[in-house]
């Protein structure tokens, strides 16, 4: 029984530093942890001190990593929709899909889907080798398109089922008034129908990824003690709430980086508050990463959100 954790924030408050600083101090506590960038300009590898791949890499004992291969991922998600829609409508020669799958992939979504799966795959098939699986985020726009997709797009396939089981009816009903009609071929029951068994398979495959955003994850917003990161939480937790997907912690990272007197924003004050110091000699090896204050969210983890996480899942 695993647990999931994402670190979201503005690019540079830390996402990378506190997500592997994070599944560090777990890790050196006896968790098996998985830590997985999502960024596709990655440096998990960098903050670990390691070189990473798409593949599961072993870093130290109970802590694994990998850095996602959004290309590949791209490719397959286009890859497996063509072959796809090249079985179901096999009998049209007139639609040249090729063609029309070298523009998606740089079509608006294609990242976005490609990266869902990709999480799919890691929750999935990877999620039961593991206690924890920490998500070290892209910047919060991508991130937020992956976040709300499973919701948005459960909503279209319900409609497309829809749809298709009226197309199917009406089949069946011109099949009955006429049995020598064309349509007659085409006609089957919905639980024999390919694009709606297909339809119904999406749609079970994202329900499965809204429930663990929202339901099964700890999700974590970093800022800096500056205004535009706040700025930004703030969009990210008004974004989230829309689709009752809460938050369950705010870092403060790089306290004391400045001066300025600051304080936190009373609307992401209500949610458990962690600091982490700025260190001033930067964070180069592994082992400053658990010299900037990584503790009490660990700790704020194992005893309230594991546990809490893991019961969820039980019911
Ligand atoms: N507490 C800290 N003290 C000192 N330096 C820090 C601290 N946290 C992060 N940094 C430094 O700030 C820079 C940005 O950190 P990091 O890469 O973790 O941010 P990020 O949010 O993942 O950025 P991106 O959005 O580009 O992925 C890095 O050079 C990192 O070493
Ligand atoms: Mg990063």
């Amino acid at each position: 029984m695993n647990s999931t954790a994402f670190f979201l924030g503005k690019g540079g408050v830390g996402k990378t530093t506190i997500s592997s600083s994070f599944a560090l101090t777990l890790a050196r506590r006896g968790m098996k942890v998985l830590v997985a960038s999502l960024d596709p300009a990655h440096n998990l590898g960098d903050a670990l001190d390691t070189r990473l791949s798409g593949g599961v890499k072993k870093v130290e004992p109970n802590l694994d990593a990998l850095e996602v291969d959004l290309a590949y991922w791209v490719d397959k998600y286009l890859e497996d929709s063509r072959r796809q829609l090249k079985a179901n409508y096999s009998y049209n020669v007139t639609l040249n899909l090729d063609s029309f799958f070298d523009i998606l992939k740089y079509s608006p979504g294609t990242e976005e889907y490609a990266m869902l799966w990709a999480i799919e795959d890691i929750h999935c098939r990877l999620g039961p080798l593991y206690d924890i699986v920490v998500f070290d985020t892209p910047p919060t726009a991508l991130s937020l398109r992956f976040l709300t997709l499973p919701t948005i797009s459960g909503l279209w396939v319900k409609e497309l089922g829809k749809l298709r089981e009226i197309i199917l009816e009406k089949r069946q009903t011109i099949t009955r008034l006429n049995p020598e009609s064309p349509v007659a071929a085409s006609c089957v029951d919905k639980k024999d129908d390919k694009v709606y068994g297909q339809l119904k398979g999406i749609g079970s495959r994202l329900r499965n990824l809204e429930h663990l955003f929202a339901k099964e994850s700890f999700l974590c917003v970093i800022v800096n003690p500056d205004q535009l990161s706040v700025d930004e939480a703030l969009r990210i937790q008004d974004e989230l709430t829309k689709l009752s997907i809460p938050l369950s912690a705010i870092c403060v990272n790089k306290q004391g980086v400045s001066d300025m007197v600051w304080a936190q924003n009373p609307a992401l004050a209500r949610y458990p508050q962690f600091t982490y110091d700025f260190s001033r000699g930067g964070i180069s090896t592994r082992e400053d990463l658990l010299t900037i204050g990584a503790r009490p969210l660990a700790d704020h983890f194992l005893k309230n959100a594991f546990n809490l996480t893991t019961a969820r899942k039980k019911k």
